[in-house]
Order: C-alpha cells, then sequence, then structure tokens
C-alpha cells in the first residue's frame, strides 16, 4: 500500500516543527543505529519527539530513539533525526521518507545520512567507516510510486550522481587532515529484518556491492527527488554472512558502533562546518 503524502501534510508537519524552533536548518542529519551520539553535539538544541509531529511515523526498534533536534553544531544550523524508520517496521518507503521532505519544506539543502552496514568487501573490518559512493536499490520498492506532484520534484528523477561528488570529496579531504581511515563502497539496500544468507551476500559481491543494509536508499531517492545533495557514511559494524565462520547479531552491530563513536563523531564535526 502506498501513502499519498500530499504538501499539505508536509506543510503541517514543518509548521508544527516551526513552532517549536526559530532555527532555519541548511543541514539534515539522519542518524543510524548507535550513532546517535552527534545528537549531543547540538547547540540549544530544541527536541521534539516523533509522536508529537504530524504524520510522522512512530520508531518502533530498540535503540532507535524516536526523537527530531533542531539546533547548530559548529554553527550550522541543522535538523537531526536520532532514529529512523525502516520497510522492515511495516512503513512503506515513501513514509520512511516523509522526513526528508518534511526537512526540505524546512529549509534543508545538504543531507548527511549514516547507517551501520554489514560489510561485503572482504578487505574491509568491522569498525570501518565507508562513504557511500552510489547504492543500488534492492528494496525492491520506490519511495516516488504513486502519482507525482512536480512542485516537489520530477516524475523521473535522475540518480546519476545520488551521493554528491562533491561532497565525498569534502568528507575524503577531512577523513585525511583528521588522519582517519574511510573507505569508499557501493552500499545495497535490502528490506530486511533477516540478515541475508551467505548466497545472497556472494550475489551481491559480484553485483558490485561492498556493504549491506536496511536503509537509507528510500531517504536518498527522496532527497534527489527534492533535490537535496546527499552524503552517506556508513559503519561497517559486523562482516556479512559467510564472510566469518560465525553468526550475526544485532549485539554485534551495536557493540561496534560504540566502539567506534569516538572516531565517526569527530569525521563527522569535521565535515559539518564545511557542508
Ligand atoms: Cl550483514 N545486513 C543487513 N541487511 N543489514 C545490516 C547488516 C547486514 N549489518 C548491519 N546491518
Amino acid at each position: 500500500m502506498t501513502t499519498t503524502l500530499t504538501k499539505g501534510m508536509i506543510q503541517e508537519a514543518a509548521d508544527y516543527i516551526r513552532s517549536k524552533s526559530s532555527v532555519t536548518p541548511k543541514l539534515g542529519l539522519i542518524l543510524g543505529s548507535g550513532l546517535g551520539v552527534l545528537a549531543e553535539h547540538i547547540d540549544d538544541a530544541v527536541s521534539i519527539a516523533y509522536q508529537d509531529i504530524p504524520y510522522f511515523p512512530q520508531s518502533t526498534v530498540e535503540g532507535h530513539a524516536g526523537e527530531l533536534l533542531i539546533g547548530s553544531v559548529q554553527g550550522t544550523p541543522v535538523v537531526l533525526m536520532k532514529g529512523r524508520f525502516h520497510m522492515y517496521e511495516g512503513y512503506g518507503p515513501e513514509l520512511t521518507a516523509f522526513p526528508v521532505r518534511v526537512m526540505k519544506a524546512l529549509g534543508v539543502s545538504r543531507l548527511l545520512v549514516t547507517n551501520a552496514a554489514g560489510g561485503i568487501n572482504t578487505s574491509y573490518e568491522p569498525g570501518d567507516l565507508m562513504l557511500i559512493s552510489d547504492h543500488i536499490n534492492m528494496t525492491g520498492r520506490n519511495p516516488l510510486v504513486g502519482p507525482n506532484d512536480p512542485e516537489l520534484g520530477a516524475r523521473f528523477p535522475d540518480m546519476s550522481e545520488a551521493y554528491s561528488r562533491k561532497l565525498r570529496e569534502i568528507a575524503r579531504q577531512v577523513a585525511y587532515e583528521k588522519d582517519i581511515p574511510l573507505q569508499e563502497g557501493v552500499y545495497v539496500g535490502l528490506l530486511g529484518p533477516s540478515y541475508e544468507t551467505p548466497a545472497e551476500i556472494r550475489m551481491f559481491r559480484t553485483l558490485g556491492a561492498d556493504a549491506v543494509g536496511m536503509s537509507t536508499v528510500s531517504e536518498v531517492i527522496v532527497a534527489r527527488h527534492a533535490g537535496i545533495e546527499v552524503l552517506g557514511i556508513s559503519c561497517i559494524s559486523n562482516m556479512a554472512a559467510g564472510i566469518l565462520d560465525q553468526p550475526l547479531s544485532h549485539e554485534e552491530v551495536i557493540e561496534t558502533t560504540d566502539r567506534v563513536r569516538e572516531k565517526f563523531l569527530n569525521l563527522v564535526l569535521g565535515i559539518i562546518p564545511k557542508l
């Protein structure tokens, strides 16, 4: 089922958020599992519970707090989603990406998305950070299905530079200056919630994927539709199935993101003033 999210609904959500904070954010941040630590570095943050924002879905997964924060990070006005919505929770792709529409209505022109992902590239290790160069949408869904409102974007939006070349160059430069190792690769987005089988992981490697996860692709498709430039960073939280002789667990994902916290924060805090 596709829910048609109209301009009126987007405006209503944006109006509610504006009634709580006078900041006009130019940068949007969506933080994945265990990567919400950046939220502690927002100055004069106003917190709004997702449940209070009109038409916002509710976050249902453990370890994903549901709060929107507005404030500034080192002088840059931001709106930050601490916790995101996933299709495996039962939401359609258009709902998981609704906050991106609302960010656009608030004035956002650039978006930083982060996630925890499984490593497919065998040269990766848990704890690596990976700049997303491109994605493969394997969710079987697209958030733009349904009637297109030309005021929101094109019917057939271009995806040839989904993850901005210019923003990736900035991220690489910051990582170099701070001596933070940074992989760069292709993220394949799946529906979940089960992890993949070893045979599926071999297939995705053959198809050119370096990391796998259950988020991000819908948000990025909507962001590009809305003309927002995107930067994506994955934290490789574990190796995907069949690479190491051990089962996968959500605990490992959380443990690794905890361990990577400082490095991740250092990188992102370096990037934000340049966005
Ligand atoms: Cl191995 N697969 C998927 N789909 N999502 C993940 C993951 C793996 N590791 C972290 N998130």
